[in-house]
């Protein structure tokens, strides 16, 4: 075994050579790395001894792509197109040996191997859509040369990967590996020799690509299929750009339009966003004292109260990683109707294909429906989803603790309420804690995990490792009203629903947050959520427009009328004339001028209060770091990742600015845009969140 350098090594049996990288977590592309593949397979190539190649990688994966760190900074070290051009020209055969994930500059390594083998749990994939990219070391010529151009850009757009045996099917993948890779790999490059097989160059097989030439309609009808989905995104429409050049350019010209179209987006806002998050949601697993080793508390049965909107969902969260639940209700009605909306969820998911019938029913199965709380004492967790009413949830919490066994974690999905208030219930304050799911919790990515003033490290610890086994992102929150993201929705709130007042149309303001990149405006969701949420007819007397529209009837969706009208049974809202005549009234009931509110204004007045209140969650502690905020708004409220949360949103205007603009606002009502005292000191020193 010769060291080329302290991340790879090679070694020659019996004329193969066997390339090894092993630069911990991911091996992925840097410097090191790429000089690693340089010097190793030239040594190789020059080598008389070595008839073939293999490049294996050790530790829990092959390349998963480039060194995400390096991206855009001129690091130093080889050339990763020098690198791939003398692999591709090698006159020995290579062979890539896939385990783990083959990402991004992985794949588009092993694309320039001359055949590729996997263990059958490898994942090969070219996600660079989702840090704001698209493949730029050949992927976008390459892998349209072998699964073609639709498919490719279905691969390239998505960003997800292929398991090994489909892409075996597709000749993305050469030969499933059972047992030792390395060996498998060996084995396989000496048959290559004894067969004699060709030395395949991907670049140079047009095959695939040439029938789509003269064919724009390909491309326009994959546009017109992901439009909604890609709507606001640069990356995607880049990459189908890139493939239109794989279809109708030589390779040579192809490689040249990626590599311009890449730089462009390496350098653009989006991409620097998009990367952004990628570690802001990593670093939300850390907690300063809660050490990554703390022991966690095994949760292999759970309860879950409730099964309405969020106990529903939760339950399907849980019973999808194969844990049991048991469901309590308090009527037959409520229990059956829960378990027919999880059932259609499952069937629905089953008709789309993603689900079989089979593991629709082994779901359903995990699932022990109850009208008895005494069925939760055998529960490792259980996560209350009843209504949102402090004293119901006291009540709840003094039964649990005198039914649930000892060491159990007693969550709940409590949206705002005082966690501290809720734990103080019971003689296991340690373990309460708060779990709040985003609704559609079966959907929504984040968890925000609430610690109370006594909640144990282990708990804290087992609620975010469960966070991560369910497939959502845990995001710490000290507890305050609303936590992290609820709390920044309030001002947002209090300014939209004054834009409405002082002229804005409803459908305008929404529009703007649209336009922004929201999947939905704040009156599109107030009338999803119900415009009666915590409204009260017994003492309502048309004070707030809330008030009025509540007492006309106008309840959200639910009554095919709220800010908007609705179709029954279609969500999409209409614009109704009547709903402003009203605003214009009680805005004149009130005495407030009206006048033309700019889209500029309205988005700023939006989104300004919540980097506002958000500086105050980071001072209070509340939040441990301002990416956890922008974590919080992108995968629990939609924030367009391209635009990194708000924290990031904020430092991208420059918080003077920011400041600057709060203080034009403030003639109408100077306490509410007064900065806070972080923000003001930021600004004043030129500083940004970090
Ligand atoms: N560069 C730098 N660091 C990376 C990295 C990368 N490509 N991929 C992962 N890491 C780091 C993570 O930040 C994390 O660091 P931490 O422990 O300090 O928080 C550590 O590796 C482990 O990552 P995960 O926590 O995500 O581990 P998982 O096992 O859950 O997932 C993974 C592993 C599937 C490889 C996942 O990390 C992943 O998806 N990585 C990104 C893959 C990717 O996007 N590749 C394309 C990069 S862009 C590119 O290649 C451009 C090219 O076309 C030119
Ligand atoms: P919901 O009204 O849809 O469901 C509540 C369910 O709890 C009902 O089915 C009810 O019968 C049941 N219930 C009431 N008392 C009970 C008891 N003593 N024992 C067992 N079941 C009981 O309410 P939803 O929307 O699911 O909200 C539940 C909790 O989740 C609330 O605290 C809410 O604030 C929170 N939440 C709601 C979100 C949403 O968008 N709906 C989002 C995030 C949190």
């Amino acid at each position: 075994m010769t060291a080329i350098n302290p991340v790879t090594d090679l070694d020659v049996r019996e004329g193969i050579a066997v390339l090894t990288l092993n630069s911990p977590p991911v091996n992925a592309l840097s410097g090191a790395v790429r000089d690693g593949l340089h010097d190793g397979f030239q040594k190789a190539i020059n080598d008389p001894a070595v008839k073939a190649i293999v490049l294996v990688c050790a530790g829990r994966t092959f390349i998963a792509g480039a060194d995400i760190t390096e991206l855009g900074t001129g690091a130093k070290g080889a050339s990763l197109p020098d690198v791939q051009s003398m692999m591709e020209a090698s006159p020995k055969p290579i062979v890539a040996a896939i385990h783990g994930t083959a990402l991004g500059g992985g794949l588009e390594v092993a694309l320039c191997c001359h055949y590729r083998v996997a263990v059958a749990t490898a994942q090969l994939g070219l996600p660079e859509v989702k840090l704001g990219l698209l493949p730029g070391a050949g992927g976008t010529q390459r892998l349209p040369r072998i699964v073609g151009p639709e498919m490719a850009m279905e691969m390239m757009c998505l960003g997800d990967p292929l398991v090994a045996p489909e892409a075996l099917k597709v000749g993305l993948c050469d030969e499933i590996v059972s047992g030792d890779l390395t060996e498998g790999g060996v084995a396989f490059a000496k048959k290559l020799l004894a067969e004699k097989r060709p030395l395949v160059r991907v670049r140079d097989n047009d095959s695939r690509v040439t029938p789509a030439r003269g064919k724009p309609e390909i491309f326009a009808s994959f546009r017109k299929t992901h439009e909604r989905k890609n709507r606001g995104f640069l990356a995607p429409e880049y990459i189908i750009r890139c493939v239109e050049a794989a279809v109708n350019l030589p390779f040579d010209d192809g490689i040249k339009r990626e590599a311009e179209l890449f730089r462009e987006l390496l350098s653009g806002p989006q991409s620097a966003a998009q990367r952004y998050m990628f570690f802001a949601e990593r670093q939300a697993a850390k907690i300063p004292d809660v050490p990554a080793d703390t022991p966690l508390i095994p949760i292999n049965r759970a309860g879950v109260l409730g099964a309405g909107t969020m106990g529903g969902g939760i339950t399907m969260n849980l019973v999808n990683v194969g844990i049991p639940v048991t469901i309590v209700e308090t009527s037959q009605e409520a229990l059956d109707r829960g378990l027919k909306v999880i059932r259609t969820n499952y069937e629905n998911t089953a008709r789309k294909g993603r689900l079989t019938q089979a593991d629709v029913e082994t779901r359903m199965g995990l699932i022990t429906p109850s009208l008895d709380m005494q069925a939760l004492a055998s529960a490792d967790m259980v996560v209350e989803a009843v209504f949102e009413n402090m004293e119901l949830k006291k009540e709840i919490f003094r039964k649990l603790d005198a039914i649930c066994k000892p060491g159990a974690i007693l969550a709940t999905n409590t949206s705002a309420l005082d966690i501290n208030a809720i734990a103080a219930q019971t003689k296991r304050p340690e373990y309460v804690i708060g779990t709040h799911y985003f609704s559609p919790a079966n959907v929504m990515k984040l968890v925000e995990v609430v610690r109370g003033d006594k909640t144990a490290k282990n708990v804290i610890a087992t609620a975010m490792a469960l966070s991560k086994r369910i497939g959502k992102i845990g995001v710490l929150s000290g507890v305050c009203y609303g936590f992290i993201g609820n709390r920044m929705l309030f001002g947002r709130n209090v300014q939209a629903n004054r834009t409405i007042l002082e002229g804005a149309s409803p459908a305008r303001v929404d529009k703007v947050l649209t336009d922004f990149g929201f999947p939905m405006g704040p009156f599109a969701m107030s009338d999803l959520a119900g415009v009666d949420v915590g409204w009260n007819a017994k003492t309502s007397k048309g004070e707030t427009l809330r008030d009025r529209l509540c007492e006309a009837g106008r309840r959200g969706q639910k009554t095919n009328a709220g800010y908007y009208d609705y179709k029954p049974g279609d969500r999409t809202p209409i614009p109704n004339e009547d709903v402003v005549a009203m605003i214009r009234e009680f805005a004149a009931s009130k005495q407030i001028r009206q006048r033309d509110v700019s889209d500029a204004e309205i988005l700023d007045r939006c989104l300004i209060p919540m980097v506002n209140e958000g500086a105050k969650i980071l001072s209070e502690g509340i939040a441990i770091r301002a990416s956890d905020i922008d974590t919080v708004w992108v995968h629990g409220y939609g924030w367009p990742v391209y635009r990194g949360g708000p924290m990031h949103w904020a430092n991208s205007m420059g918080l003077d600015k920011l400041v600057a603009r709060m203080q034009e606002f403030a003639a109408d009502d100077a306490a509410f845009w007064t900065p806070a005292p972080m923000l003001a000191e930021l600004a004043a020193k030129g500083g940004g969140f970090k």
